[in-house]
């Protein structure tokens, strides 16, 4: 196949982007969309400071010309992300204790409501282990409310989306031997064990010029023997070189339960790294040779 979709749709996979909602006026831009990706992800538009600006005042225009545009040129939608420590509004950074729980499970039931029937898989929960060798939860106002947080979370979206499939997303959690991967993966096997909701486990997969660790495709196939899928969910790579891009390529077609990849932007100059051209289409919208090591993969 010619392009990255139809190429990941060969074997039963997506190939997706982060899109913006601000961008859908640029015509190259909606062009390579259109004609290379079949999943999309709104880089900030449904996060809880864009969806809830004020408290109990829902605000879906942003993210809606996102997923009319995703659905109305037949691609899917990944919902990023219903609880974050990270883009959360003014009035949630300062909340705490019962009154926060309650404002995260409101939240949660209106945001999955209102996209129920239109999300493939939700970022539930974004981010909530802590870097370095802990391997322990990261501190945060919603940590704050006790432990079992995560587990409200999914059971919520649950009830809110019975549909979309519940993952939990982080970064640096792609090699095996990180403490933080293997405190995700213990709660992830803990949640399959007491049949809570959860469906598959996101890897952000931003990469430094090197590319993945050589365990990536290790820990996939060990997480995706615990019963979830497992998606790479925000790739980019520093340097963007062809080998680097088809090893992580590679790590996910190698494992039956990698459903998709997702870069996180489409052009170099609409990335967040933009100084590392770290994507698969240079600022004109040219194809890079990454593309290509990419497609070959697939
Ligand atoms: C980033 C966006 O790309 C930026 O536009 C925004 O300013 C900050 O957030 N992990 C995530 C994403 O889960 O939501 C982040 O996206 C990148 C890191």
């Amino acid at each position: 196949a010619t392009t990255l979709g139809a190429s990941a749709a060969q074997s039963g996979r997506y190939f997706g982007a982060a899109v913006a909602a601000a961008k859908l006026s640029d015509s190259t831009y909606v062009s390579i969309l259109d004609r290379e990706f079949s999943m999309v992800t709104p880089e900030n538009e449904m996060k809880m400071d864009a969806t809830e600006p004020s408290q109990g005042q829902f605000n879906y225009t942003n993210a809606d010309r996102i997923v009319n545009h995703a659905l109305g040129a037949g691609m899917r939608m990944r919902g990023h992300t219903l609880a974050w420590y990270q883009q959360q509004p003014g009035w949630m950074q300062s909340m705490e204790g019962s009154a926060l729980r309650q404002a995260l499970i409101n939240h949660i039931t209106q945001v999955a409501g209102h996209y129920s029937g239109k999300i493939y898989a939700w970022d539930v929960v974004n981010e909530a282990f802590a870097d370095g060798g802990s391997g322990g939860r990261r501190d945060s106002n919603l940590q704050r409310t006790g432990n079992d947080w995560i587990e409200v979370a999914f059971r919520t979206a649950r009830a809110a989306d019975p549909v979309a499939k519940l993952c939990y997303n982080d970064y640096n959690i792609e090699d095996w031997s990180a403490a933080k991967t293997q405190g995700v993966y213990r709660m992830v096997q803990d949640f399959k064990s007491r049949g809570v909701p959860i469906d598959c486990v996101g890897f952000q997969s931003h990469f430094g010029s090197g590319g993945p660790p050589s365990s990536f495709q290790t820990t996939l196939t060990n997480f995706a023997a615990l019963g979830v899928d497992v998606q790479l969910t925000e790739l980019d790579i520093a340097q963007a070189s062809s080998s680097a891009y088809a090893a992580t390529t590679r790590a996910c077609v190698n494992v039956p339960r990698c459903t998709g990849i997702t870069t996180w932007g489409i052009r170099d100059t609409d990335s967040w790294r933009s100084g590392e051209n770290p994507l698969l289409f240079d600022g004109n919208g040219n194809k890079k040779a990454a593309y290509n090591g990419v497609l070959d993969a697939l």
